[in-house]
């Protein structure tokens, strides 16, 4: 039989449990805090991680030539994080929005296309609607469309995870 070890043989448990959720908590709140900066210098910073956007033909979207073929409103699907569908929007005033729409609804995962005529994206599948920024206006989808940034690097466009507040709803972003 293996003998108890001395310390185990204390009867105050209760004290020793409380000690341990101490020291525990100790532990997790500074490392929990350390975590998203961390991850975030990782994502964003060092190197400019990310992911150039590719065309239909599999070629890097290059920003000058993509807004000579893409007129103010354009919204239309690239490849993405992940290889995520993921829509560039033209703005009014001819530039490239800094933000990507990721197509795949939030319901069941249908690509979703984009309704010029109604100006949102409207889901196939089972009907679910986005306004023009991707953010849901009708179910049975529970949440808005996926944004990345959309960044220019070097001339191309690049998709870099989106972390921060979505803009459209004010909350955090439900898919990072
Ligand atoms: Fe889009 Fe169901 S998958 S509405």
């Amino acid at each position: 039989a293996t003998s108890i070890p001395a310390d185990d043989r204390v009867p105050d448990m209760g004290k020793r449990q409380l000690m341990n959720l101490l020291l525990l908590g100790a532990i997790a709140l500074p490392s929990g805090g350390m975590l998203l900066p961390y991850t975030y210098f990782f994502i964003r910073g060092a190197g400019g991680g990310g992911t150039v956007s590719k065309d239909a033909l599999g070629n890097d979207v290059i920003a000058e030539e993509w807004l000579k073929n893409h007129g103010p409103g354009d919204r239309t699907l690239t490849q993405g994080l992940k290889g995520d569908p993921t829509y560039l929007v033209v703005e009014n005033d001819r530039t490239l929005a800094t933000y990507g729409i990721n197509a795949v609804c939030t319901h069941l995962g249908c690509v979703v296309p984009w309704n010029t005529a109604e100006n949102k994206f409207i889901c196939p599948c089972h009907g679910s609607q986005y306004n023009n920024q991707g953010r849901v206006v009708r179910g049975p989808a529970p949440l808005s469309l996926a944004l990345a940034h959309a960044d220019i690097d070097d001339g191309k466009v690049v998709f870099v995870p989106w972390v921060e507040t979505d803009f459209r709803t004010g909350e955090n972003p439900w898919w990072s």
